[in-house]
């Protein structure tokens, strides 16, 4: 029997209209995964929907999986969900990691890099936060930017070592971005990436932060050819998956926005664990540094996973390289690969 997934009880009112209600099985929508004994990955953000089916799909395939979560009770349901589907090979284990929070980005690089004796296979950028009011992490930054694009891009520059002395050149070790349909929504304006002169609209924030995602994957693919890395820079994104990614914005106050969006989202949404297939695909599959993949059925929003299109923006490579310098002054964490060339801050998109 398949085994099956059900995210761990938030502390919320929100029950009714969350994905909790529904059983997981792990589908095989997807290409079968190769044989991943032996590989080592990274999932972030896996106590609830894609990250913690992609958790389970990985490890099914014999991969040793480090799942982050910033919480450490609902962490250890997550990872006995996931132990309780494995059958015999593959193993789970949770690792501490707040992407809002910069110290816990370098605490949890640290602790994966000594687990694994610096050898990570895959790190897919999975974690996000969408459509909340204004807030900020604990280091100031705008919360979408701060956790869907800064925190991931700390992480992973931190996890280069790791990821490059695990890499060869015929099998390069990867980095997976998860963006969004979303990322067409507005542009990226690094002259107020805090929304401190701006009104603040949580849509266009978390569509800046997709397309950061974007542009964050094609820079460090643009770097990784020029240096000769064996890493492969790709992003995906899952169309419009039913995951928990709403109904956690509500419990931080959503706005009337995220309110209107649950039943659509309900209605329209393809289960989880068809929405993992693109991050599978980017993971292991057959695809190229620089990839962008995601569903290509009905708009883009469900199906098989294939090629993606990305808006004009998010091929910019000035906006990429303006996005690099701007991540490594903001987090003060030494970019890896280092930049080439050093254009001045400022920019829009
Ligand atoms: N679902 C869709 O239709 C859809 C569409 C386009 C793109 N995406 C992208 O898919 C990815 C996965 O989202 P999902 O739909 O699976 O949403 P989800 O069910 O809400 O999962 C998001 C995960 O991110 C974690 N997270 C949130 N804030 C974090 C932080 N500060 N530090 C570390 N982890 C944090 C959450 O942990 P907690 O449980 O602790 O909150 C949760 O495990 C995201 O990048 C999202 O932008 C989803």
């Amino acid at each position: 029997m398949r085994p099956r997934f059900r995210a761990p009880p938030r502390p919320d009112s929100l029950n009714a209209l969350t994905s909790q209600e529904m059983q997981i099985p792990v589908a095989q929508q997807h290409e079968p995964l190769p044989d991943l004994t032996g590989r080592t990955v990274v999932v972030t953000g896996t106590t609830s929907g894609l990250g913690l089916a992609l958790s389970g799909a990985l490890a099914g395939a014999g991969a040793r999986v480090l799942m982050t979560v910033r919480d450490a009770e609902r962490g250890k349901a997550a990872v006995e969900q996931v132990r309780a589907g494995l059958e015999g090979r593959g193993s789970a284990e949770t690792v501490l990691l707040d992407l809002a929070d910069l110290a816990s980005v370098r605490t949890a690089a640290a602790d994966v890099r000594e687990r694994t004796g610096d050898q990570v296979d895959v790190l897919i950028n999975n974690a996000a936060v969408s459509l909340g009011p204004h807030e900020r992490t604990r280091d100031g930054f705008e919360l979408q930017l701060g956790t869907n694009h800064l925190g991931p891009a700390a992480l992973t520059w931190l996890l280069m070592p790791a990821l490059r002395a695990a890499g060869n050149p015929g099998q390069p070790s990867r980095v997976v971005m998860t963006s969004s349909l979303g990322h067409r929504t507005g542009g990226l304006d690094l002259t107020d990436p805090h929304w401190d002169r701006r009104r603040y609209s949580p849509t266009l924030a978390y569509g800046a932060s997709k397309l950061a995602n974007l542009l964050f994957a094609a820079e460090l693919d643009r770097l990784v050819r020029r240096t000769g890395d064996p890493v492969l820079s790709i992003a995906a994104h899952p169309g419009l998956t039913a995951s928990e990614l709403l109904n956690n914005s509500l419990t931080r106050g959503g706005t009337w926005r995220a309110r209107l969006l649950v039943l659509p989202d309900r209605l329209l949404s393809q289960p989880v664990t068809d929405g993992i297939a693109p991050q599978l695909l980017a993971a292991t599959g057959a695809v190229r540094g620089g990839d962008y993949v995601g569903p290509t059925g009905s708009f883009q929003t469900r199906g098989p996973a294939g090629p993606a299109s990305r808006s004009a923006t998010a091929r910019n490579p000035e906006l990429a390289r303006k996005l690099w310098e701007f991540t490594a002054a903001t987090t003060g964490v030494t970019p890896d690969p280092q930049p080439v060339s050093r254009p001045g801050p400022g920019g829009t998109g």
